[in-house]
């Protein structure tokens, strides 16, 4: 039996934090052999909202930075497809197709499209950014997917993209299954206590931070602030150093001991500290060494995009075809450039015969 396909992936935008590994990364690994996978770098859609030069120039390293980063965490080139969103040529083609199958005013009334606007200081509106879920739509659709793991704010994206496949198999024939998301893993909050890590905030781990940064930032982690002598009693619910012993600390023997202690103000924080911060570096520290092990073949990240998204062109190609088809395109052009074509020979022949006889 062939898998179902899965389409995910990231805007490339900076390094991966544990943000993303507990939202999503975790998943990824878990899913890679139940479905044919498919993992997307957008950067098309980081476009939407950083496009100067110097933005599009970090592309570079950053779609690298997330390639290897998902590498290290487990997932496995050789069982799945890792593709850069911009070198897929029909990707274009489908958007502007998809942009006639849905409205200005659903679009407008989705609030990510809003946050995004306003994270991005922006005044007015970008045509792009309002297209968004659009160009979702045709990364989803373009391997025919089945299923897309999705965090919260991008699951109203997944449901256009439903719209907009039904629509499209309505009005011209059958061509796309109807994609399901799949909530994604937990959101992790910052280390500043800000309900979500993220880079933009200032607030993250990242995966390849070294131990001692690591220690540093935890040492710096919000707590509980009513919590001025380690022998007042502390609250352990939404406490984000808790959040992430649940998270990153295996000893759930040690973690129970020390929330008991905690509510009970017989631990300081600077224990409960040391000892995540020696979790989390134990958790990282295969993570860093895979990194070490990918980097000693140089050029093998950069050849895993590159197969990848040839791979990903391929299919890419057979759905346009399908889709032109479907809806009559390719027959509109067939017909002209026969039509057209023939008399082009005709008129080269008369030609190539008018100079034979001058000879
Ligand atoms: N919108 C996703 C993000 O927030 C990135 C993305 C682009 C994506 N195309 C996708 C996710 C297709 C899932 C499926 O970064």
């Amino acid at each position: 039996m062939t898998k179902k396909r899965l389409l995910t992936g990231d805007r490339p935008t900076g390094p991966m934090h544990l943000g993303h590994y507990v939202g999503s990364i975790k998943n990824r690994v878990r899913l890679q052999d139940e479905y044919e996978c498919y993992f997307i770098i957008a950067d098309l859609h980081m476009l939407t909202t950083k496009n100067t030069p110097e933005d599009i120039f970090d592309i570079r390293t950053n779609a690298y930075e997330v390639a290897i980063a998902n590498m290290a965490c487990g997932l496995d080139p050789n069982r799945c497809t890792i593709y850069l969103q911009s070198a897929i040529h029909a990707v274009y083609e489908m958007n502007l197709f998809f942009g006639n199958l849905t409205s200005v005013p659903r679009l407008s009334r989705l609030p990510s499209i809003k946050d995004m606007a306003r994270a991005a200081h922006l005044n007015e509106m970008p045509y792009g950014l309002l297209g968004y879920p659009v160009l979702q739509a045709a990364d989803i659709l373009m391997p025919r997917a089945h299923i897309v793991p999705v965090g919260k704010d991008n699951q109203a994206h997944v449901e256009i993209t439903r719209e907009i496949a039904r629509r499209f198999n309505f009005q011209y024939g059958d061509v796309f299954p109807i994609p399901d998301y799949l909530v994604e893993g937990d959101t992790l909050v910052g280390t500043d206590g800000d309900a979500k890590m993220s880079k933009s905030i200032g607030n993250t781990i990242y995966l390849f931070d070294d131990a001692k940064t690591v220690g540093k930032k935890i040492k710096g982690m919000y707590t509980d602030p009513k919590r001025v002598h380690a022998n007042i009693p502390g609250t352990v619910e939404g406490n984000p150093v808790f959040s992430y012993h649940d998270h990153f600390n295996p000893n759930t023997a040690e973690v129970d001991d020390l929330k008991r202690r905690y509510r009970e103000g017989a631990v300081g924080d600077v224990e409960v500290k040391e000892k995540l911060t020696i979790a989390i570096n134990n958790f990282l520290d295969p993570i860093r060494e895979r990194r070490v092990e990918i980097e000693a073949d140089s050029g093998y990240v950069e050849q895993v995009i590159y197969e990848g998204t040839m791979r990903t062109n391929q299919i890419a190609e057979e759905t346009l075809m399908m889709m032109k088809k479907a809806m009559g395109l390719t027959g509109v052009w067939n017909k002209i450039s026969r039509k057209g074509r023939k008399r082009l020979d005709k008129q080269q022949k008369a030609a190539a015969a008018a100079d034979g006889a001058q000879l």
